[in-house]
C-alpha cells in the first residue's frame, strides 16, 4: 500500500459534484450552456442519426413524433434532448417530473393544456405513482383521458380528447420503468457517456459561451477529467477558471487545469473523492472479494439506488469494477489506479 491516496483519506465530503441537486449559480449555468439546437448538441452521434430520421419522417407525414424515452446516468444531456427535440419539431415544451405529478387531476390539467404537437418531458419518469400512471397509458396511445367527475353516486365517467402530443421521458435507469409504460414509448434511447474528445469539443463550445480563455490543450484535460459527464466538465471549466483567476493567470493551459483539477481533487480519471472512497472500500476494506449492493452502501454510507444510478455505471464502463453474481468487485485497474498491489 502506498501513500498518496492515505493522504486525502481523512477529508470528509466535498460538494458532490455529480449530485442532481444544483446550487442556483448551476442551473443558471446549465440554461446559458444548453444546446437548443441537434448540430450544437455534440456526441452521441448514433442517437442525433435516429432522431433526425425520426422527426424528418414525423414532419413530413405531419404527424406528431412517436413518444420517446431517454435513458443514462444524470448529467449526460437527456433534459437538453428533450428541449432540443422540441425546437427541431418547432413545438412547445412543457417540462415536469414524476414526482412533482402527484394526483390524477394534475396529470390531467398538464395533458388538457397542451397544443397539437407539443412536447411533454416528464423527468424522472420512473417516480410517477401507479394511479398517474395508467391514466397516461391511455393518453399515450389513443390521445384520450378517462376522468371521473363527481363524488359518489353522482360521479360519472367522461373521456376527453386530447392533442397530438409527443412524451419524452427521461430516466436514469429503464429498469425501474414498468413494462406497460416502457412499451408505450415508441423508441428508448440510451445515452452514453461522452468520450474525453466529445467533452473536450463541449468545454470548448462552453468556453466560448462563458467567455473564458482555454487552449486545446486545457480544454483536453478538463474534457478527459470530466468523469464522461457534460454537466461535470462544464462544472470543472468553471472550477479552473475560478482558480486560475485567483492565480491570476489570464489563459488557460493544460497545467494550469491540471492543477486546479488536482487541487479539487478530480484525478486523472476524473474520479472524485466518492468514487475513490468507492473503490478504496472494495479493494481494501472487502479486500478486493464481492460486495452486495447493500453491504457495500451501508459500508459508505450511501443509499443504494444512488451508488447504483449515479456512481457505479462510470467505474462498470472505464473497467474499475465489474458486477459478478456474488457482487460488486474491485478490477485490476483499481488496483492500480489506487497504487496497491491485489
Ligand atoms: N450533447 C451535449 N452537448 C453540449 N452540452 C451538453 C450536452 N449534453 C449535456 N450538455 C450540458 O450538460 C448540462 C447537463 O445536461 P442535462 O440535459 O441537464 O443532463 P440530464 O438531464 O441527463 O441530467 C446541460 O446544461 C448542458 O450544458
Ligand atoms: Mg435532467
Amino acid at each position: 500500500m502506498t501513500t498518496k491516496w492515505e493522504a486525502s483519506d481523512d477529508i470528509q465530503e466535498v460538494s458532490r459534484l455529480v449530485d442532481q441537486e444544483f446550487d442556483a449559480e448551476d442551473s443558471e449555468l446549465e440554461t446559458t450552456l444548453r444546446p437548443q439546437y441537434l448540430r450544437d448538441y455534440l456526441g452521441q452521434e448514433r442517437v442525433k442519426a435516429n432522431l433526425e430520421v425520426l422527426i424528418t419522417a414525423a414532419q413530413s407525414r405531419g404527424e406528431s413524433l412517436d413518444h420517446l424515452l431517454l435513458a443514462g446516468p444524470p448529467g449526460l444531456g437527456k433534459t437538453t434532448l428533450a428541449t432540443v427535440i422540441a425546437h427541431e419539431l418547432g413545438a412547445q415544451v412543457k417540462t415536469t417530473s414524476g414526482p412533482a405529478i402527484d394526483r390524477s387531476g394534475d396529470l390531467a390539467a398538464i395533458l388538457t393544456n397542451l397544443g397539437e404537437g407539443d412536447v411533454l418531458f416528464i423527468d424522472e419518469i420512473h417516480r410517477l405513482n401507479r394511479s398517474v400512471e395508467e391514466l397516461l397509458y391511455s393518453a399515450m396511445e389513443d390521445y384520450k383521458l378517462d376522468i371521473i367527475i363527481g363524488k359518489g353516486p353522482a360521479a360519472r365517467s367522461i373521456t376527453l380528447d386530447l392533442p397530438h402530443f409527443t412524451l419524452v421521458g427521461a430516466t436514469t435507469r429503464t429498469g425501474l420503468l414498468s413494462g406497460p409504460l416502457r412499451d408505450r414509448f415508441g423508441m428508448v434511447f440510451r445515452l452514453d457517456y461522452y468520450t474525453p474528445q466529445e467533452l473536450q469539443d463541449i468545454v470548448v463550445r462552453s468556453a466560448e459561451l462563458l467567455g473564458v480563455s482555454i487552449d486545446e490543450k486545457g480544454a483536453a484535460e478538463v474534457g478527459k477529467r470530466g468523469r464522461g459527464t457534460p454537466r461535470l466538465a462544464n462544472r470543472l471549466l468553471k472550477r479552473v477558471r475560478d482558480f486560475a483567476q485567483v492565480k491570476g493567470v489570464p489563459d488557460i493551459s493544460q497545467e494550469v487545469a491540471s492543477e486546479a483539477l488536482s487541487f479539487f481533487d478530480v484525478d486523472e480519471l476524473g474520479l472524485d473523492i466518492m468514487d475513490v472512497k468507492i473503490l478504496k472500500a472494495l479493494a481494501i476494506t472487502f479486500e478486493g472479494q464481492p460486495v452486495g449492493l447493500n453491504t457495500l452502501a451501508s459500508a459508505l454510507s450511501e443509499e443504494p439506488g444512488s451508488l447504483e444510478d449515479v456512481y457505479e455505471p462510470f467505474l462498470l464502463q472505464q473497467g474499475l469494477i465489474v458486477r459478478t453474481p456474488k457482487g460488486r468487485q474491485a478490477t485490476k485497474k483499481a488496483f492500480r489506479h489506487l497504487r496497491i498491489s491485489d
